[in-house]
């Protein structure tokens, strides 16, 4: 199935990137080109990189390292009474 019909890139081959460490939308367009024209596939790609365990993007890291990537936990944080 085709990922990016601009480059005629299919989820295979954005699949192989992936497994060959790409993290990034920007690195799985290195070579392959898939997403730098007009862009309609980039969410698709963003989602294959979830879908197939690549490393989360910088703000994804640190949400976490904050304890803000689970909304649940971020609003208990916000809400929970201040230890004097
Ligand atoms: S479909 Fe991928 S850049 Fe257009």
């Amino acid at each position: 199935m085709y990922v990016c019909m601009c480059h005629a890139v299919t989820e295979a081959q954005v699949k192989q990137k992936i497994d060959e460490g790409a993290n990034t939308p920007r690195q799985i367009a290195q070579g392959c080109k898939a997403g730098t024209d007009c862009g309609s596939c980039v969410r698709r790609i963003q989602a294959l990189l979830g879908e197939h365990g690549a490393r989360p993007c910088p703000t994804a890291r640190l949400a976490e390292r904050l304890g803000l990537a689970d909304p649940a936990a971020a609003t208990a944080a916000v809400t929970a009474p201040q230890a004097a």
